[in-house]
């Protein structure tokens, strides 16, 4: 068995700003983090480098035990067909299985992990001290995603951003295996009317109270 330590795990929705608020907390405390969405890309895109078709599971397994999960490139992860194939390929029971393995090493790092994706709270580390679910509604995920698009000079259409949003919701909360939902003890962050200044505070406070209790 692996033995945690301090983890804070976050999940939540496509663009709900749980990456922003993972990043923040691990820099403030002093945390290693993991985003769990890129190890289904990294293996998205090994399979789409080997021109292997997406729904041969055991070769996608093989590619989930074989990239480098210290080495993932978040801005080539970060592409859009990208994206579409890792929720595919997060539908396979075998792809998770190895991929919640390693996640759950990665918990084990000193002195302290944040882990954010879907299914942290509920599966990959359902022991964790602080669990955070954080949404915003579907029609402020696409504004920020669509802002974001502009931000760094790209172009897009935010009624085509609003489509995918609710169509990957819908793949990833409705999947037999491991869909995204809250953990029981999981603390709700809507930040549809929040700064992220604002979640990042609230954040904070239920991390501290737990950090309290642990020590
Ligand atoms: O958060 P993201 O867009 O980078 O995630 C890419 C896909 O991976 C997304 O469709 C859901 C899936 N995923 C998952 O099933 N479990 C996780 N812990 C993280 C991501």
């Amino acid at each position: 068995m692996f033995r945690m330590t301090f983890t804070i795990a976050i999940d939540g929705p496509a663009a709900s700003g749980k990456g922003t608020l993972a990043r923040r907390l691990a820099a403030h405390y002093g945390f290693r983090h993991l985003d769990t969405g890129l190890t289904y890309r990294a293996v998205a895109k090994a399979m789409l480098d080997a021109g292997m078709p997406l729904d041969d599971e055991a070769a996608a397994v093989d590619a989930a035990r074989a990239f480098d999960i210290g080495n993932m490139q978040r801005d080539v992860l970060a592409a859009h067909e990208i994206g579409e194939a890792a929720s595919r390929i997060a539908v396979m029971p075998g792809v998770r299985r190895v991929l919640v393995e390693r996640q759950r090493e990665f918990a084990t790092r000193p002195p302290g992990t944040v882990l954010d994706g879907r299914d942290i709270g509920t599966v990959v580390c359902p022991d964790a001290p602080v669990k955070l679910f954080v949404i915003a509604s579907p029609e402020v995920r696409a504004r920020r995603r669509y802002h974001e698009i502009l931000g760094n000079g790209g172009e897009a259409e935010e009624q085509a951003i609003l489509a995918d949003i609710v169509k990957r919701d819908e793949r990833d909360m409705n999947r037999a295996d491991s869909p995204l939902k809250p953990a029981r003890d999981a603390h709700l962050l809507d930040t549809s009317e929040m700064t992220i200044e604002a979640a990042f505070r609230a954040a904070r406070r239920f991390v501290d109270a737990a950090l309290g209790e642990n020590s």
